[in-house]
């Protein structure tokens, strides 16, 4: 087993590894505020889209206990509020609002109940989300394993291991299942940047697993499937819309046109819950834009001349017709995903 948890919940309080001081040192952050795990969020002390739906229930669970209120229409309403500045977060992975849609409802299903309960409920929901993560991603995994042949030469982008999720991982989860399956292959990483979430991340969980990875700059994956070097992509998404174009971390587009021009197959992990039904493509997805400092800088030492003009996009959209496959934990969905994603549609989605 991996002997370390994105998230967990520790009797009335929070406990997630802060992502922002791996690989250097593992350190765990306790927390009984709500506001803690908003700017955990906030500035990526816990990150990857189904990890951050499971830290948004905990911390929509925390704020409830906290409200000192017994009257149940003023619970709600404040409970709606702390919901609201949880949404707030971060924009781009649809996890953050498929999970505090969860939490808002169970507070609504049970509002003819005491504060209390209704209190009690909510924390067994942010509990019962981070074991269902786990569950999912353990069947994507076994769905997805079968992409995966001895000798492949496999490429990655960005992180989505245990540390992106409640546990196990979607595309990292994928090439688990398929080590542990006892089929040997190697993993390229990109190094992700400009937060290097490939660099900082995926290379440690790979090296826990005791996967054969090698680390290349972003601007590497070119040459490597020119030279024949790489004979399958597969990586994470935040958001997949109702056609199955899909944002995932900055890079990923580049990464998918690579392989299309050079015929490797590209595919996509993500569990039902990153997708969103109700965007009919996705030039509707909202892509964050995160502070310019976070290109101009690392580790807080400036990489650029002072004032240098920066755009720091976090995340794009690949358009679907250069997606091979989505790996869910309903199976993989083939093109056209508008016709293989359909009976997964919720039927107001
Ligand atoms: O900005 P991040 O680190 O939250 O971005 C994460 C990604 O883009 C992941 O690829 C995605 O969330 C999938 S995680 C299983």
């Amino acid at each position: 087993m991996i002997p370390y948890c994105s998230i967990c919940w520790d009797v009335d309080k929070v406990k997630l590894l802060d992502q922002r001081r791996l690989p250097a040192e593992e350190l765990y952050i306790e927390t009984r505020d709500y506001h803690d795990v908003i700017e955990a969020i906030r500035t990526l002390a816990i990150r990857g889209a189904p990890a951050i739906g499971v830290a948004a229930a905990m911390g929509a669970a925390l704020g409830a206990l906290d409200l000192d209120t017994q009257d149940p229409g003023e619970f709600q309403s404040r409970f709606q509020i702390i919901c609201r500045e949880i949404a707030a977060a971060r924009p781009t992975a649809v996890n953050l609002f498929w999970a505090l849609d969860r939490v808002l409802l169970v507070a609504q299903e049970h509002a003819a109940e005491s504060v209390d309960a209704i209190k009690a409920h909510l924390v067994t929901e942010a509990q019962t989300m981070l074991k269902e993560d786990d569950t999912t991603n353990r069947r994507m995994a076994q769905a997805g394993q079968v992409l995966i042949r001895d000798g492949q030469r496999v490429l990655t982008h960005c992180n989505t291991g245990a540390l992106a999720t409640g546990a196990y991982g979607t595309a990292l989860g994928v090439l688990r299942a398929a080590w542990e399956a006892g089929k040997r292959f190697s993993v390229w990483v990109d190094e992700t940047r400009p937060l290097l979430q490939g660099a900082r991340l995926t290379t440690w969980e790979l090296g826990k697993l005791g996967i054969p990875y090698t680390l290349i700059p972003d601007g590497a994956a070119a040459t490597l499937m020119h030279q024949g070097k790489v004979d399958l992509v597969i990586l994470g998404a935040d958001r997949i819309a109702a056609n199955g174009d899909t944002a995932n971390k900055i890079g990923t587009y580049s990464v998918a046109v690579l392989a299309r021009h050079h015929g490797i197959p590209f595919y996509v992990a993500a569990p039902l819950s990153t997708f969103d039904f109700s965007l009919p493509d996705g030039g509707h997805i909202p892509v964050e834009e995160r502070d310019a400092a976070e290109v101009t800088h690392l580790w807080g030492q400036a990489v650029a001349p002072a004032g240098a003009a920066a755009l720091n996009l976090a995340f794009d959209v690949t358009p679907n017709e250069l997606i091979a496959g989505i790996v869910t934990e309903k199976g993989i969905m083939e093109p056209p995903f508008s016709s293989s994603l359909k009976p997964y549609r919720p039927t107001q989605g």
